[in-house]
């Protein structure tokens, strides 16, 4: 497995690559890495012949009071990881390699990052379209890999590769959770005993508005009173938001019904004490 910390060489062997005809998959990270990343590594295994996956923790999708430089990185661990998942190159540039001297070119987006988290987060998906563009540019892989537990996150890239015709697959995969339904996240790691066991009340919550739907629910206020219901009841949890969205274009809905590709995101963000989770469940419409 090689480990690169620079751009050019990195870009030189994913050329190599793909001038032998190897297919490659891109995952990108931000690293401490758990079974939910290497679900992502290994649906690109599956998919391509070569594998690269990023770790960086991107301070550009930070905000000035979030968890910079707190996020937890194991860079060993994560390369250990990595190799073990049978990943081909790991690309672990610093700060100063990823955004050189005089950087100033971001990549905005007028829809879909103004609703959830981009409310309480007004620069993270800025700075996230900006560095997974970067890393497109550094990495021409033929199909990159997010997960849907950052679903809006997902239907941003989705958005930005068509939109800016990039020439690149963004494939979504499911989201991994713990035994008990807690999400897997790096972000985990913050909290303490009683707070772990208080978090299980996101997918609690979250199963309660999905078993509504299931059972023909289709006003959007009722399920998202009914998740709010069940977040209520636990003391350590402080609620940001709990919306539901067209997944299509993350716009918000009263009826599942208007969404457009019959996709409704249902998401929350919760704090459990100081830390900020996230969690929803995508609704299939039947069709016809
Ligand atoms: P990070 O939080 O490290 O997540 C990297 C990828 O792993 C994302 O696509 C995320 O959705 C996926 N992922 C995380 N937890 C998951 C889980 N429990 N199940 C399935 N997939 C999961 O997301 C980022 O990093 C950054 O914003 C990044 C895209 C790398 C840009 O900096």
């Amino acid at each position: 497995m090689i480990i690169s910390e620079k751009k050019e060489e990195t870009r030189n062997q994913v050329k190599e690559w793909k001038r032998q005809g190897f297919r490659v998959g891109l995952v990108p990270t931000m690293g401490y890495l758990h079974e939910g990343h290497q679900s992502l590594m290994e649906a690109a295994k599956r998919e391509n012949d070569k594998v690269a996956v990023s770790v960086f923790v991107n301070p550009t999708q930070f905000g000035p009071n979030e968890d910079f430089a707190s996020y937890p990185r194991d860079f060993e661990k994560d390369a250990a990881l990595c190799e073990k998942t049978g990943v081909d190159l790991v690309f672990h540039p610093d700060a100063g390699e990823m955004y050189g001297e005089g950087f100033c070119t971001y990549v905005d987006m007028e829809g879909l990052t103004k609703e959830l988290c981009g409310k309480s987060r007004p620069i993270h998906f800025r700075g996230v379209q900006t560095v997974v563009s970067k890393l497109f540019h550094i990495i021409p892989a033929d199909k990159a890999y997010f997960g849907q537990k950052d679903a809006q996150q997902l239907a941003v890239i989705k958005r930005m590769a068509c939109d800016m015709d990039m020439d690149i697959e963004i494939v979504g995969c499911p989201i991994v959770r713990e035994a008990d339904g807690l999400a897997k996240s790096s972000r985990n790691t913050y909290l303490n005993a009683e707070e772990r066991q208080a978090a299980l009340v996101l997918s609690r919550s979250l199963a309660a508005g999905r078993k509504l739907a299931e059972a023909g629910e289709r006003d959007a206020s009722k399920v998202k009173k009914r998740i709010e219901e069940v977040l209520g009841e636990e003391e350590l949890a402080r609620t940001d938001y709990v919306e539901i969205v067209d997944f299509a274009d993350i716009t918000p809905i009263e009826n599942f019904a208007e969404a457009k590709k019959g996709e409704v995101l249902c998401a929350i963000a919760v704090y459990i004490g100081k830390t900020r989770l996230i969690d929803n469940f995508i609704f299939q419409l039947q069709k016809g």
